[in-house]
């Protein structure tokens, strides 16, 4: 077994797997409203094509935990037969997956059976209009049928990613928080980050972790919960001082890139060592090309090497990455 060490002394354990750029959402901060020029088919992975860079990254890499994104994975047809299969590898990794939840009270429990232990449903509001407003789509209640059959089929503790836009759902926060409390939902804040396909991204504009707290603390008093953070991105708060948490993931604001511990693989096998990497390694094209496993691991691991400190948003020459966050995967 050989890790995934950068230069800086980090070890990518959690490979982060999208499945596709599509996505029937079109969340604001994400895409524009006519969508995006799709990856063609002939440059996405097969199914195989995925299992066998996972299988690489599980067996020779020391990966443990494999989350599957997008775009949205419950468009790819293969995802039950996929998540069986990485489930099947030897030593077994945790499985996640990060969705819309659009579909998934039809796929949890298959999901579930295949061996997918959690699901992150991405959710900024739980009022109907500002959900069409966000995300140009009035599927308010899928997403809410699709976290109730997660959390009935067992892939919990159910978890909610929120993120935050000014003027349109940020005094929402507290609300959001309620509901998501009332139904055992582990909610999660995430600063919004430079990686929309627009580049509309305006530092100025982001709501930052203090004013989420800030929004919070109208209503609820959080202090601190006592679990350390770990590599986790999310700063945890205890709630009222009873059992709910809220977390807080402030990637701008308060960066954790020391503690990364995360490599990505793109839906048309690219491996990304940050989301903001400026550069990509192919490994689709060296796998078409016929080279064998240790080969495959061989440049993983030389594309760690290039893994840069930190993202440098505030760095004045920061550039943001071509490639959108629907096509890099959350
Ligand atoms: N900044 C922060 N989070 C984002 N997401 C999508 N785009 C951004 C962005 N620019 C979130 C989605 C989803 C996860 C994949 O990342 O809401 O929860
Ligand atoms: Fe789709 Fe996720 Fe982008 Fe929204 S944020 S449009 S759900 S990929």
């Amino acid at each position: 077994m050989r890790a995934l060490e950068d230069r800086y002394g980090r070890v990518a354990t959690d490979l982060r797997v999208s499945l596709t750029d599509r996505c029937n959402l079109r969340c604001s901060y994400c895409m524009p409203e006519e969508g995006l020029d799709w990856l063609a088919n002939e440059r996405l992975l097969s199914d195989d094509e995925v299992v066998r860079l996972i299988d690489i990254a599980v067996t020779i890499l020391g990966v443990r935990e494999v989350r599957f994104t997008g775009g949205e994975p419950l468009v790819r047809r293969g995802l039950v037969d996929i998540v069986q299969r990485t489930a099947a590898l030897a030593p077994r990794p945790e499985l996640s997956l990060t969705t819309n939840a659009l579909g998934l009270a039809r796929t949890a429990p298959a999901l579930a059976a295949a061996g997918l232990d959690r699901v992150n449903v991405s959710l900024d509001t739980v009022r109907r209009e500002t959900f069409l407003e966000i995300t140009r789509r009035d599927r308010l209640d899928d997403v809410i049928a699709g976290l109730e059959a997660a959390q009935a089929a067992g892939l919990g503790p159910v978890k909610i990613n929120a993120v935050l836009l000014r003027g349109v759902n940020d005094t929402q926060a507290a609300e959001l928080l309620a509901w998501s409390l009332e139904r055992d939902y582990h909610l999660r804040f995430i600063e919004q980050m430079p990686l929309d396909a627009q580049h509309g991204w305006d530092r100025a504009a982001m709501v930052t972790a203090d004013e989420i707290l800030a929004h919070l603390e109208t209503r609820f008093s959080l202090s601190p919960a006592v679990e350390p953070r770990g590599s986790a991105p999310a700063e945890l708060f205890r709630v009222d001082g009873g059992t709910g948490t809220v977390g807080v993931i402030a990637s701008v604001t308060r960066p954790f890139c020391g503690d990364c511990d995360r490599v990505r693989l793109t839906a048309d096998g690219q491996v990304r060592n940050c989301l903001f990497a400026r550069e990509e390694s192919d490994l689709r094209g060296a796998m078409r090309d016929g080279a064998s496993d240790e080969e495959l691991a061989e440049r993983w691991l030389i594309a760690m090497r290039g893994k840069r400190p930190g993202h440098g948003i505030d760095d004045p020459t920061f550039l943001q990455p071509d490639r959108p966050m629907s096509a890099i995967g959350g």
